[in-house]
């Protein structure tokens, strides 16, 4: 008789729960497979193997764990939700459906399952179902973050805006650490106007702020502007119009602002997208830089300051400066070239009121400064990144010479004003093509391209690489070229590549015509805001489709006319008046803009693109600009062999829905002029479209 034990011990579940609780889970799994061996006939062994085989992506293996310990006892809640969720892994939805329907049958409270249930339905795009089944598991475990976080998802998709923006907020006050609620708010408020105050949401927005890779804050921050606008504090410093008179007043303007953290955050890394704000800043700016002398060194005056100065610097010094700023802030120089001349260090204050104005690393003084040695951040950005990318242009590498005329003047365009200066992109958990496509929802003409699993990636036109880099964490396994025409431009792009640790990118100096001469071939080829500048667009956009393989995704990004019609008066208008490209010009006509009262004007004010002069260059001031109408790309395509496979531009595809019908063809570019026609505004960055080659 065999006196072998059918099930393991107390003691040896215990070990392996243990080791598994610890993340040895290599011992976890060879002490499950002895389970297996040993006790082939108890469900606990087969189960703890199929939860470690999904833990590192066998999902094969792990199904058939899960098959026999649910054959030894079908009666169990967690194999049949764990089933589930690995055939939805397997891509078996209907299978993935019942296992859950089942896990629920025998437990009909249990939140996981109706929460991997509702992402069964989300997948299917059955998007009431998923809302319901999230909604219960909310109830049945209301700290539940990530079923929060996809039910806020759903209702986003489902276009009910505020109900998935309470939803996204109750994840991350459950988890302040979700990484994947904070990408999903950043998604949800980019066009969300706050009605009232709520300083709760303060510490959650600097998280989305500060946390990396998760947000580009030019997408978040006009919205998180309009929420610190309701503050009673900010509206009354605003209400009273900002009348600076004595150090004692700005001194109590600074102190208010102090307690908004939130604001100095958003004020240190992009661009503030507010005129009313932007009035403030510039005339405390002006105040100190006239009185610089009676200011007392506070450590909240330093702070101030030093986010004034990151603010200056972010947004290329576009605040308006007056004729007699200009002769105070020479009198500055002068004076702290003169201190700095005599061995000497200039006083804090005077420099950061000097920096609130000029690139301090312009000046030859500029490496002799220990003045800053206690402001970490500062140094950092105004002084050792600057001078790191000059280092940098000399490694990178050229392809060809740059001989088209206009090439070479909008090269010149993006050495002076390299666009943009940001300061952070968003990290993708990269994914595989195949899995991307069907995300994006691209209509596929082959299918080719969803089996390329090291996909080879050209960013045409990389400017300062927050697209790239978006770009070569996205997609799994790429490789990305990334080749522009400015140095300074990929100097920058470079330095924030090696910041970011990203080994799979490279960046070229080069022009896209060049481009035809270069022995490579491209499974994606992205190049977004570019063509539009060329002399002739359809001869670049001809270079690139040779470089795209049979079947390759193409990404393009191209001014509307329909869009842009305010932006060509204002143009005409710059043409006419002569208005120069000198930074002081495009300040002063920049400024006759914000007093004005015509309608382009106000128009232009709504431009993100209005906050920083780089950005305002390439707004209005560019040396070339090309516009385009839905017919005519449609033209494009036919003759370049281009299949339209669907618009990235996410947010207007529910509002077309809406004009044509739900069951409108969103690839019918017929339809989309229609709708363009109707509502003009819609594509006013620009058009952002996939397409693909025969
Ligand atoms: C508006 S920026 C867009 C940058 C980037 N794609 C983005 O979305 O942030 C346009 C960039 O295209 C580059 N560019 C324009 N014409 C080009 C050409 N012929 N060859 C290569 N790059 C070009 C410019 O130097 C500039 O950096």
């Amino acid at each position: 008789m065999n006196n072998a034990p059918l099930h393991p011990t107390k003691e040896q579940i215990s070990i392996l729960l243990r080791h598994y609780e610890s993340g040895r889970l290599g011992k976890a799994e060879v002490m499950a497979i002895s389970f297996t061996h040993d006790f082939p006939k108890h469900q606990f062994g087969w189960l703890m193997l199929g939860i470690l085989l999904t833990k590192s992506e066998r999902h094969f293996e792990a199904l058939n764990a899960y098959e026999i310990a649910n054959s030894l006892s079908p009666q169990n809640a967690r194999v049949l939700n764990n089933m589930g969720v690995t055939y939805k892994k397997l891509g078996r939805l209907k299978e993935a459906e019942i296992s859950l329907r089942d896990a629920i049958a025998l437990k009909p409270n249990y939140a996981e399952a109706h929460n991997n249930l509702g992402n069964i339905f989300k997948k299917m795009k059955e998007l009431e179902k998923a809302e319901a089944c999230f909604r219960k598991a909310v109830t049945y475990n209301p700290n539940l973050a990530d079923a929060y976080n996809n039910l806020s998802l759903t209702l986003k998709d489902l276009g009910k805006f505020n109900q998935a923006f309470s939803a996204c907020i109750k994840a991350l006050h459950i988890n302040q650490n979700f990484n994947g609620a904070y990408n999903n708010l950043s998604l949800i408020i980019r066009y969300f106007k706050f009605k009232d105050s709520n300083p709760k949401l303060y510490p959650l927005l600097i998280n989305l702020l500060t946390i990396k890779g998760v947000v580009r804050p030019q997408n978040v921050a006009e919205s998180i502007l309009t929420l610190l606008k309701h503050d009673p504090l900010i509206k009354d410093l605003l209400g009273k119009k900002n009348i600076i008179s004595n150090t004692r007043q700005v001194t109590s303007i600074i102190e208010t602002l102090h307690q908004f953290k939130l604001l100095h955050h958003l004020m240190r890394i992009c661009p503030l997208p507010d005129l009313e704000l932007e009035a403030l800043f510039v005339k405390i700016r002006r105040y100190l830089l006239f009185n610089i002398g009676k200011i007392k060194a506070s450590d909240h005056i330093i702070y101030f300051f030093t986010t004034l100065c990151l603010q200056c610097f972010t947004n290329e010094y576009v605040y308006f400066e007056s004729a007699e700023e200009t002769k105070f802030i020479n009198e500055l120089e002068a004076k702290i070239t003169e201190t700095i001349m005599k061995l000497n260090q200039p006083e804090l204050l005077k420099l950061l009121c000097l920096a609130s104005y000029r690139l301090l690393h312009q000046y030859d003084w500029c490496q002799q400064l220990t003045a800053l040695d206690q402001l970490d951040e500062i140094k950092k950005r105004l002084l050792e990144e600057p001078l790191a990318e000059k280092a940098i242009v000399k490694d990178i590498a050229v392809f060809g010479k740059i001989s088209d005329e206009v090439s070479n003047k909008v090269r010149e365009q993006y050495e002076q004003n390299p666009y943009p200066r940001w300061v952070n992109a968003i990290h993708f958990k990269g994914i595989l093509i195949s899995d991307f496509c069907d995300k994006t929802n691209l209509k596929l003409y082959s299918r080719k391209i969803k089996d390329v699993d090291v996909p080879k990636i050209l960013v045409a036109g990389c400017g300062t690489g927050q697209h790239s880099l978006e770009t070569a964490t996205q997609f799994l396994g790429c490789q990305v070229t990334a080749v522009d025409l400015s140095l300074s431009s990929l100097a920058y792009a470079k330095r924030k590549a090696i910041e970011a640790k990203l080994s799979n990118l490279e960046y070229m100096q080069a022009d896209i015509l060049n481009l035809a001469r270069l022995d490579k071939e491209f499974d994606i080829i992205e190049s977004v805001g570019v063509l539009h500048h060329m002399y002739k667009p359809m001869e670049g956009w001809r270079v690139l489709t040779k470089l795209l393989k049979p079947g390759g995704l193409m990404r393009i990004g191209l001014y509307s006319d329909l869009a842009r019609q305010h932006i060509v008066a204002i143009r005409k208008e710059i043409q006419s008046l002569g208005v120069g490209i000198s930074d002081a010009n495009m300040r002063q006509f920049r400024q006759s803009i914000i007093t004005s009262e015509f309608k382009s004007h106000k128009e232009l004010i709504k431009f993100n693109d209005f906050f920083s002069l780089s950005m305002l260059r390439d707004l209005v001031f560019h040396e070339q600009e090309h516009r385009f109408t839905l017919p005519q790309i449609a033209n494009c395509l036919e003759e370049l062999g281009l299949k339209f496979c669907g618009f990235g531009n996410k947010d207007v595809i529910s509002n077309f829905g809406f004009f044509h019908g739900k069951n409108a063809d969103i690839y019918d570019l017929e339809l989309w002029h229609k709708y363009e026609e109707n509502s003009p505004k819609t594509f006013r960055g620009m058009y952002q479209f996939w397409c693909q080659k025969l």
